[in-house]
C-alpha cells in the first residue's frame, strides 16, 4: 500500500512543467527531514540554519508562514528557477523537483515551529503582567 502511494507520488513528478500549487509532500515527515539534510548543504550559507535568514532573506516567518501568502508553487518556481541577477541562483539543474518539494516541506514544518514558539514566547511575557 505504502509503496503503491510513494510510486503515485512519484509518477506526478513527472508531469514537467505544470508546477503543482500545493506541495504534493506537505506534511510528510519523511520529506521534511530529507528537505533538512539537503537545506543544510545547499541554501543554509546563504539563508542561515533553519531559514531564519542571513545573507539572503528569512524563509520561515510572515509571508512564508503558516497561512502567509507565499504558495507552495510560488516557492518551488523562485528555488527551481532562482531570481534573476541576483545571489539566488536557479537549482532546478542541480535538484530534482521531488528534492526540491522535500526542501519546502522543511520550510514549512520549521515556519510552524517558529510561530509556535513566537506563540508560547508571546504568553510567557504576557504572563508577567498577571
Ligand atoms: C549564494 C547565496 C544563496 C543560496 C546558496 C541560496 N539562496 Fe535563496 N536567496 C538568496 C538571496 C540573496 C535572495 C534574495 C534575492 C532577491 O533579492 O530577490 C534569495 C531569495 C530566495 C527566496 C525568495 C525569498 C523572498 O522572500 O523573496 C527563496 C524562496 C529562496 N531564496 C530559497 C532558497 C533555497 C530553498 C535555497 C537552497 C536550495 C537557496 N535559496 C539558496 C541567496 C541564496
Amino acid at each position: 500500500m505504502l509503496l503503491a502511494g510513494l510510486t503515485a507520488a512519484s509518477a506526478s513528478f513527472a508531469f514537467g512543467n505544470d508546477i503543482p500549487a500545493v506541495n504534493p509532500l506537505a506534511g510528510d515527515p519523511q520529506a521534511a527531514q530529507a528537505g533538512e539534510e539537503l537545506f543544510g548543504r545547499n541554501c543554509q550559507q546563504c539563508h542561515n540554519s533553519r531559514g531564519k535568514g542571513g545573507k539572503g532573506p528569512q524563509l520561515v516567518k510572515g509571508a512564508w508562514g503558516p497561512g502567509g501568502a507565499n504558495s507552495d508553487g510560488y516557492m518551488y518556481g523562485i528555488i527551481a528557477n532562482g531570481r534573476p541577477n541576483t545571489q539566488m541562483g536557479g537549482f532546478g539543474p542541480a535538484l530534482k523537483p521531488e528534492e526540491i518539494w522535500q526542501i519546502i516541506a522543511f520550510l514549512r514544518e520549521e515556519a510552524k515551529r517558529v510561530k509556535a514558539a513566537e506563540k508560547a514566547k508571546a504568553g510567557a511575557e504576557d504572563d508577567l503582567w498577571f
